[in-house]
């Protein structure tokens, strides 16, 4: 998931996302810093691991760094732009320590190769989201005044045997990776060409790790994917034979599978796709009381002729379908969504049906974005990016405004009721309240009392605002 706002906010968490410093004598020390999607932040950890393995030891603080890696998102051109301001101003520190090295990971990388090493001279090292096991002989060649680009792009890594560091931690939620990739080639998606073919990754690996980090004192991962739904292992696919006469492996046998793990560890997942989103996915989260409440749908537009040019694969009707039997079969679950406005020739008439769209389904929260015409993608080939700018942002106001109401509405809706929450630790505010969220993932504030991160309470919401709960313990 992405926005704007997310993304400024994580890019400021950068200095949060930094692992925490353990004591380092002499060992070298990186400083990372990630970008865009849950994904990238989950890249960073394996990133992490495999860096801790050569010696280095994670930093927050950046004036102390041997090592600077981004871990980049290119999924519209505001994303890019931020990451590059960083990157000069990294370069203005490299000029009183020219043994600083600077490293460019994840979607950028891919899609700028070595642009950013050769022509502008921004970075030491380019390395691909695909490729990052390369890292420490690339880091070598780079001690030794060469160059270091690997953009190569793999049909199996998933980086399965890799256990990520932790950075981020809360220590009780936690990112998992089970497949890398998307082959969807939505049409104005870059991801197919960053990030590459979709594979699936063993689901014996996955299991494992969510086990390891319950036993950690975890208690909630979710499942990351560009696809969720398209999840599928062949059991005699460890090597690269398939083989029709296995069983195979699809999401809603995986997410049982992790659910079984133990029933205190929520399971969360992200993100579904409408045109792969089957029942057995929604028969399996009513079966589970662990599995959370809550649904990334991502629709894009609301009217067909516009999914259609985007290559989503669905339509209106297919899409408000599949709203239905999430309703039919979790009644109380929580839908969000992602919705592109502006989109090439999109017409006051299909806007209008985004709008009404989004009153017929009443999500609980939505992430809205203007259209940013990303080179290479069929749109970019195909279509004329030709909605006014002005027009794309009074598109998008229209949406935020239509989708805060509705946002206020669902949580006005949880007043007055008991919900079980998980806390993930303590209110920004205060010392002396907790936050965690109920299944539908809105975040609950309440005082904390004798109760600490990783305990599970039953939560009155009083009080709400369009964002977050209010309550108290019963
Ligand atoms: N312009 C604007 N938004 C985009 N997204 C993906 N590509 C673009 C683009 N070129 C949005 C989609 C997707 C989310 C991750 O980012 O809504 O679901
Ligand atoms: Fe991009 Fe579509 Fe794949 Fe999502 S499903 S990553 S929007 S191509």
């Amino acid at each position: 998931m992405y926005t704007e706002e997310k993304l400024m906010d994580e890019a400021r968490q950068g200095e949060v996302v930094m692992a925490k410093s353990k004591s380092t004598g002499n060992r070298r020390k990186l400083y990372l810093e990630s970008y865009g999607c849950q994904m990238n932040f989950s890249d960073s950890e394996i990133v992490a691991s495999i860096l801790t393995k050569e010696g280095f030891v994670t930093t927050r603080n950046v004036e102390e760094a041997d090592l600077i890696l981004l871990n980049t998102c290119s999924i519209r051109d505001k994303a890019e732009q931020t990451v590059r301001k960083r990157l000069v101003g990294f370069n203005i520190r490299k000029k009183h320590k020219p043994q600083l090295m600077i490293g460019l990971l994840g979607c950028m990388a891919e899609r700028l190769k070595a642009k950013l090493l050769e022509e502008e001279k921004l970075v030491d090292i380019v390395v691909g989201p695909d490729a990052y096991r390369d890292l420490p002989k690339l880091i070598h060649h780079v001690e030794g005044g060469q160059k270091a680009v690997n953009v190569l792009l793999s049909r199996e890594e998933t980086y399965a045997d890799i256990n990520p560091v932790r950075l981020s931690g809360n220590g009780i939620t936690g990112f998992i990776s089970i497949t890398r990739g998307c082959d969807n080639m939505c049409s104005f998606c870059v991801v197919p060409f960053t990030r590459g073919r979709e594979r699936s990754r063993d689901p014996e690996t996955i299991v494992h790790e969510a086990r390891f980090l319950f036993d950690q004192g975890y208690r909630e991962v979710t499942l990351l994917g560009q696809n969720v739904d398209s999840y599928r292992w062949n059991m005699s696919n460890k090597g690269e034979i398939k083989d029709p006469d296995k069983p195979t492996v699809n999401f809603a046998q995986l997410m049982e599978m992790v659910a079984q793990v133990n029933p205190d560890l929520r399971i969360r997942f992200s993100t579904s796709h409408p045109k792969d989103m089957t029942d057995d996915v929604l028969y399996v989260m009513a079966q589970y009381d662990n599995i959370c409440n809550y649904i990334h749908l991502p629709v894009q537009s609301g009217h067909s002729d516009v999914l259609k040019k985007m290559n989503r694969g669905y339509t209106r009707e297919w899409y408000l379908n599949r709203i239905k039997a999430i309703r039919r079969i979790i009644p109380s679950c929580a839908i969000s969504t992602d919705i592109i406005t502006g989109f090439c020739g999109e017409s006051d008439e299909e806007h209008a049906a985004t709008i009404s769209l989004m009153k017929e389904v009443k999500y609980n929260h939505a992430y809205m974005f203007k259209y940013s015409e990303r080179p290479k993608t069929l749109a970019e080939r195909k279509y004329k990016d030709d909605v006014p700018e002005a027009l794309k942002s009074a598109r998008l106001q229209e949406i935020i405004a239509l989708q805060g109401e509705h946002s206020l509405a669902s949580n006005q809706n949880m007043a007055g009721k008991v919900h079980r929450v998980l806390v993930e630790g303590y209110s920004k505010r205060s010392e002396e309240k907790l936050r965690g969220r109920n299944t539908e993932n809105a975040m609950i504030v309440f005082p904390k009392e004798n109760h600490k991160p990783g305990d599970y309470v039953n939560i009155m919401v009083t009080d709400c605002t369009a964002a977050t709960l209010i309550g108290h313990v019963v």
